[in-house]
């Protein structure tokens, strides 16, 4: 997805901009770009691929600024071309852009600035912002010219704006894409994405919808889009560079996976590992002001996207069983369009690892225009949703790097499993039960890391199967959901076609594909569905088709259907996709790695997909 990088203060530009490129790498791209002023002078260097081919652009010339701005572009509208790259300029030059988000109206927009003689070079919605304030800048100041231009825009933005007829600042605007204001030591660096600021500063700013900021090498001022200034509180940012690194690990999304123990740790960190009264219920602080309000919740929606969505899934077979909450899970991107019925004894539960995602946070605004109650699970602390929800609980998952979610699923499962606990004790759950839950879960990261320790094993059990081209993935109730999120990370990653299925439904359709090189990956563990997922595996068998099995401990039935099994503890039931969805990661990675592929980055994909 787009990532936007600025800078302005004493040092040499270029370097900084490209690092900062590097650090927005992760989000996805497929081109990159920049814009620097020297004496006076603007110039813009784009290339399409790899931030380091615009450096390869870029070559030995030296700069000499102080002040601009990079982007790295994700196609949206127009391909990926030179043309298309931000910055962005107007017809004189004088005005460049980076552009996150989506300008709605720009095909009507266009036409009104053709009128006026303007000229087009790309095919993209972010360049008529450029021309846009070009045409106010033809009588107001550049400040003004971009507040008249952004009334006249629908849509949304997070932009960095230079201009040669005021060489000494950068003008910012947020509205729908984040944007953060770095104060660092007589220099400040403007980002879409905390990770492009960390190695500079710790002293952030979050800049919210309808805001603009001016920012020179001697101060900031932000103001909203009437031009009323606005004083903003400073962040302290908590990321350290060390844990945007691979730490010794060949990729981020292997580091991520062996984290999980660490990151569930930190999740049930004073929230359940101690106690404090008799009544077993976790401590949430971010609840504790709406306690009274969950009280009266008859039915909880659940929006997400992705990985996050499955993690939702789980959180229905939890919430319903164990809260007696009726709940639902629905795509965030069907959810926005729906016409769904909602009152304030419904609660909507956004699941969010960035806590960008559009068709999320669409979703969440869209409910809470029809009055229902808004939550949010988010790992992005200060991100939108985070800050848009009534009230919520952060997954404390640290910085997701590799593209395909990993460690941000089970911490998000630990969230909702905490809500599950807190629900049902204001319902019908005992104390002994919450107390069990919890017992258990304080096991987990040690469950885990007994699987970890076979990752050789899973490493080897992937590349048996490394020509197959299909896979089916089944699992029944809790381990549904794990079927799809299975599914979903080979697919990401290994660019091989994959199904996740309940083991039930597979007879209906799937089952006609299977031969003895559609391989199954069955997730059965010693459950109450057991004996059916048992039933489906013999119908594979039957069929000549491969099984791999993920099973419980113990469990030597299994070996006389399964090729091959990998074992995973037991523990109670609804916590069972903390741990069964680790083997299925690793095989995903292994399996992605042996094919040679960059499994942090997949192609076409993007970590925070911040456009509809
Ligand atoms: C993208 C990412 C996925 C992620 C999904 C939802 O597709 O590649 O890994 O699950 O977005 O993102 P979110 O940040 O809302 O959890």
């Amino acid at each position: 997805m787009c990532g936007i990088i600025g800078y302005i203060g004493k040092q040499k530009v270029v370097p900084i901009l490209l690092e900062g490129l590097k650090q927005l790498e992760y989000r996805g791209y497929d081109s990159a770009g920049l814009s620097v002023i020297n004496n006076g002078k603007i110039t813009t260097i784009k290339a399409v691929g790899k931030v380091a081919e615009l450096q390869n652009k870029i070559g030995s010339r030296d700069f000499l600024g102080n002040i601009g701005i990079a982007h790295t572009r994700w196609a949206t509208h127009g391909k990926p071309s030179d043309k298309n790259s931000h910055p962005h300029g107007d017809c004189e030059g004088n005005i460049f852009l980076v552009h996150n988000g989506i300008i709605e109206n720009y095909q009507e927009l266009k036409k009104i600035l053709q009128k006026k003689k303007h000229k087009f070079i790309s095919e993209t919605d972010s360049e008529i912002l450029a021309h846009l304030i070009e045409e106010f800048n033809k009588k107001l100041d550049f400040k003004k010219s971009v507040l008249e231009a952004l009334k006249l825009v629908r849509g949304t933005y997070g932009l960095a704006i230079i201009n040669k007829k005021e060489p000494e600042k950068i003008i910012i605007a947020r509205n729908g894409s984040p944007l953060i204001l770095g104060i660092g030591k007589d220099e400040f660096i403007v980002a879409s994405d905390a990770s492009a600021i960390v190695r500079h500063t710790d002293k952030i700013i979050y800049l919210d919808d309808g805001e603009i900021a001016e920012i020179t090498s001697g101060g900031f001022e932000i103001s909203n889009i009437k031009n009323k200034i606005v004083s903003k509180e400073i962040s302290k940012l908590d990321w350290t560079i060390e844990e945007s690194k691979k730490g010794g690990f060949d990729h981020f999304m292997l580091k991520e996976i062996f984290e999980q123990p660490e990151v569930i740790q930190n999740g049930l960190r004073g929230r359940i590992e101690h106690f404090l009264s008799e009544d077993n219920l976790p401590i949430l602080g971010g609840l504790r002001p709406i306690e009274k309000k969950l009280r009266k919740i008859k039915k909880i929606i659940i929006v997400a996207c992705g990985t996050s969505y499955y993690s939702g899934l789980v959180g229905e077979y939890m919430l319903e069983e164990y809260a007696g909450i009726p709940t639902e899970v629905e795509y965030a991107s069907e959810f926005r369009y729906r016409k769904p019925i909602l009152n304030d004894t419904t609660a909507i539960i956004a699941i969010s690892q960035s806590g960008e995602t559009a068709d999320t946070l669409a979703a969440i605004r869209e409910a809470k225009n029809k009055g229902a109650l808004t939550l949010g699970i988010v790992n992005v602390v200060g991100s939108t949703i985070a800050r848009e929800t009534d009230a919520g609980t952060h997954t404390l998952t640290g910085p997701e790097i590799g593209v395909a979610a990993t460690k941000s699923f089970p911490t998000q499962l630990l969230v909702l499993a905490l809500w599950t606990m807190m629900l049902g004790r204001q319902r019908e759950m005992s104390n002994v039960m919450s107390k069990r839950i919890s017992e258990e879960l304080k096991n987990i990261p040690h469950l885990i890391e007994g699987i970890l320790k076979k990752s050789k094993e899973i490493k080897k059990i992937a590349k048996k199967y490394i020509s197959a081209k299909d896979f089916l993935y089944v699992g029944r109730k809790y381990n549904f959901p794990i079927a799809l999120e299975g599914a979903l990370k080979i697919k990401e990653i290994s660019y091989v076609h994959a199904e996740g299925y309940p083991t039930g439904e597979m007879k209906h359709g799937p089952i006609a594909l299977i031969d003895s090189n559609f391989p199954s990956i069955f997730i059965c563990p010693k459950d109450s569905v057991y004996e059916k997922n048992i039933s489906g595996m013999q119908e594979i068998k039957a069929r000549g088709g491969k099984i791999i099995a993920i099973a419980t401990e113990g469990d030597k039935e299994i070996l006389k259907l399964a090729d091959d099994v990998i074992y995973i503890p037991k523990t109670l039931e609804m916590l069972t996709p903390f741990i069964s969805v680790i083997p299925l990661q690793l095989f995903a990675y292994y399996f992605g790695v042996a094919k040679g592929y960059d499994v942090d980055k997949p192609r076409n994909l993007a970590k925070s997909v911040t456009v509809e």
